[in-house]
């Protein structure tokens, strides 16, 4: 992590669609509690296409490189176009080998739920999007999914003793190894090993069907889940459902030596550049990134600010069923915050 005296030097990328509009939003209720931080903005997504004929450019990566510790607005990436996905380029580049998707319940949200407090533990860089697709025939495509040990173990590692520190009882871990005997049969084999390892945390698995239904009848039965890339992809959105929907729903990438934070939401290319756009997702990733470089009390003022405003129910955006933009959220966040530090 970068930091000069009091200072922390932290990368922003704005992103595409409503990533600039929910970045900058982001970025000055961070900085309204106080916190020193220096932002390095650089570009990723068309702004880098125009600019440098990279979606991804190595300036970018420097940045995060150099500075350690980044927060990222979402990236779109053109469906069946040639375009390796710029998110998971940037996973699988730095090895940010854990995705950490937690989920709250806020007030005013169109949840249908109460106390929801999940965290989703998700394997970053193997499994299906290992990006290993061939045409074997005319009219026939094999995709890899690649399980290993290794990153098998090491998110196993990385779940439960995240659930420790954070004082977690259950960890939760999702599979398909009736099926998939021996790419899941191996990734629940390491989870097994490891969990022996933390006897005070209560291990349960359950097949990644089963856990959606389940996830859905009765949410509050589940603490920490623990699964592969493209379960956690999926598994993660529907946690986001459960607490209100996209704007809800932050999301870090961790490495051993980096750590880049971003919604769990994309582009959404349909309310873009309108001010529409819920801010709450991308500074709640911020929170996240608060604790991580340390300052965990600023992020805790964030937190408790967001719960007022929406508590008062004043401000409430499009996806809340309100009428409030994206920077009328953003100031009534500011102004709690402000009240909060006086
Ligand atoms: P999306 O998340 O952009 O949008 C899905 C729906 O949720 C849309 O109706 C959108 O308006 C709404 N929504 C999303 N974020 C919102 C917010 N903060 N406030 C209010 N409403 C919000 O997903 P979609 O449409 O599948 O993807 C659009 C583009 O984003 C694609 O190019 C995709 O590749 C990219 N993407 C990028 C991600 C990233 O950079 N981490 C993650 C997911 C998708």
């Amino acid at each position: 992590m970068s930091r000069i005296g009091n200072t922390h030097r932290v990368t922003l990328i704005p992103g595409d669609g409503i990533g600039p509009e929910v970045t900058d939003a982001a970025r000055r209720i961070i900085d309204s509690t106080g916190v020193r931080i220096e932002w390095e903005v650089v570009p990723a997504g068309i702004e880098a296409l125009e600019k440098y004929q990279a979606i991804l450019p190595e300036i970018t990566f420097e940045s995060i490189k150099r500075n350690g510790v980044a927060l990222k607005g979402p990236i779109g990436t053109p469906i069946g176009e040639g375009f390796k996905s710029v998110n998971v380029t940037i996973r699988k580049t730095l090895d940010l080998y854990a995705n950490l998707r937690p989920v709250k319940s806020f007030p005013r949200t169109k949840s249908r739920y109460e106390n929801i407090d999940i965290v989703v533990v998700r394997e970053n860089t193997e499994d299906l999007y290992s990006g290993l697709e061939y045409e074997i025939a005319p009219g026939v495509v094999e995709t890899l999914k690649v399980i290993t040990e290794r990153a098998s173990l090491r998110i196993a590692n990385f779940a439960f003793k995240f659930a420790k520190k954070r004082g977690r009882k259950k960890v939760t871990v999702l599979h398909k190894a009736n099926i998939m005997k021996l790419s899941d049969g191996l990734f629940l084999n390491c989870v097994r090993r490891v969990a022996r390892e933390f006897p005070q945390i209560e291990y349960e698995e359950m097949i990644v069907d089963n856990a959606c239904m389940q996830l859905v009848l009765d949410p509050n039965r589940f603490d920490v889940i623990l699964t592969e890339n493209l379960y956690g992809d999926i598994v993660s959105e529907i946690c986001a459902g459960l607490v209100g929907g996209l704007g809800f729903a932050p999301g870090a990438n961790i490495g051993d030596k980096c750590a880049v934070f971003e919604a769990v939401h994309g582009s959404a290319p349909d309310i873009a550049g309108k001010n529409l756009a819920n801010p709450i997702a991308i500074t709640l990733s911020g929170v996240l990134l608060l604790n991580y470089i340390g300052e965990g009390k600023a992020g805790r003022i964030i937190e408790k600010a967001i719960t007022r405003v929406l508590e008062k129910g004043e401000v409430l955006t499009r996806d809340m069923g309100g009428s409030a933009t994206t920077t009328e959220m953003r100031d009534a966040i500011i102004e709690e915050i402000r009240r909060l530090i006086k």
